[in-house]
């Protein structure tokens, strides 16, 4: 194998995953053209297109696919209204997502959530209250805590009440990983990070604070502060400006990056990468857009690619190395932006600068600049 050539797992899933899908592939080709590496893009059913396919949400030949790859592109799983029938242990969301994070050990979750000027419109904020601009990145920890954690269990009492338990376990090992890359990433960013935990009330919270005021001493350029996860859902609405990187634990992490993505006006405009352990210069990820399948508005022309294609340049960036055409599609997107091309979810009729286009001019536009 040349030394660039690398092998794509592409799981577009359900919904909106195929178009938006389609607009990444289209950027990525056109980043391969101009920056001299090739990419192998291999397609496979995932999520209720996995089931329709081949009876699972992870098909057998899906995940060997994974497993013979540099890294998977993802687009999104899941249809609420499918089948309310299927066992929960074989729903998408369970049998195929949170599946890939443990298999390939993906603990590292990054979440950078950006509110570009033009777009201050569509922040559920006033403008005086989104400060100086909104630029933070939420670092997850994926692979522990309550998702994970055993015992999880639902069990019927002897007086015939259920009792479900979902168990917060972490490790001091667990909780130095995902310290390291908050620091790492505060390091490429403003230098500050805030850990997130509930120390005043749960023992993981107490270790938590313990072991990343530990990891800080490797990282003296680093400003560390802790806040509590309640106070820090607060401070997200009050003061996002505040907050460079946001560590988390796993469910904290999903719950505040949710709130902080809604600050950034659209899931659309949202990537995210989870990363497993670097071996060599080589980390395996998985690639894909912060919101859902948006049944809604899937097959009509109406998605915004550009957290999918932002995805494949996080990808590009984590995995492959390629840190120029990364850079590139990131370019071309905020070129995309200021030239006022708008997807639905973004347009401001008020803005005479916007013009409304569908998922397939956003994709052309991007790829063009690029
Ligand atoms: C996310 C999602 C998933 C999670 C669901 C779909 C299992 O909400 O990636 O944030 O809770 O991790
Ligand atoms: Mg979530």
């Amino acid at each position: 194998m040349s030394e660039h050539l690398y092998k794509i797992a592409v799981l577009a899933g359900d919904g909106i995953g195929p178009e938006v899908m389609g607009e990444a592939v289209k950027v990525l080709r056109a980043a391969e053209a101009r920056h001299g590496f090739t990419l192998e893009l291999n397609e496979s059913p995932v999520g209720w297109a996995g089931i329709d396919a081949d009876g699972k949400a992870l098909p057998d030949a899906t995940l060997e696919l994974c497993r013979g790859s540099d890294a998977i592109l993802f687009g999104s799983v899941g249809l609420p209204d499918r089948d309310p029938t299927i066992p929960k242990e074989e729903r998408p969301e369970r049998a195929a997502l949170l599946a890939l994070r443990k298999i390939f050990g993906l603990f590292a979750n990054l979440r950078p959530v950006r509110l570009p000027t033009e777009l201050a419109h569509a922040c559920p904020l006033k403008a005086e209250r989104q400060g100086e601009g909104i630029d933070l990145l939420v670092v997850r920890e994926l692979t522990g805590g309550m998702y994970f954690g055993q015992p999880k269990t639902t069990e019927t009492l002897d007086d015939g009440q259920q009792r479900a338990i979902d168990s917060m376990v972490y490790t001091t090992s667990e909780i130095e990983r995902i310290a390291h890359v908050g620091f790492k990433s505060a390091q490429l960013r403003r230098k500050k990070l805030m850990s997130i935990d509930k120390a005043n009330v749960l023992e993981n919270g107490v270790l938590w604070r313990e072991v990343v005021t530990r990891v800080a001493a490797d990282y003296p350029e680093v400003e560390l502060d802790h806040m509590f996860v309640d106070n820090a859902s607060m401070q997200l609405l009050l003061n996002p400006a505040q907050f460079d990187v946001m560590l988390c634990e796993n469910t904290f992490g999903d719950i505040l990056s949710d709130e902080a993505a809604a600050l950034a006006g659209s899931l659309g405009m949202l990537p995210s990468a989870s990363l497993g352990e670097t071996e060599g210069d080589k980390t395996f990820g998985f690639y894909e857009p912060a919101g859902g399948s948006a049944p809604d508005i899937a097959g009509q022309n109406l998605a915004n690619p550009i957290a999918q294609i932002l995805s494949a340049a996080l990808m590009l960036r984590h995995s492959l190395g390629e840190n120029d055409a990364a850079a590139a599609i990131e370019s071309a997107v905020g070129k995309a932006v200021t030239d006022g091309l708008r997807t639905g979810d973004i347009f401001n009729a008020d803005d005479p600068n916007a013009r409304q286009v569908g998922t397939t001019e956003m994709g052309d536009a991007i790829a063009a600049a690029v």
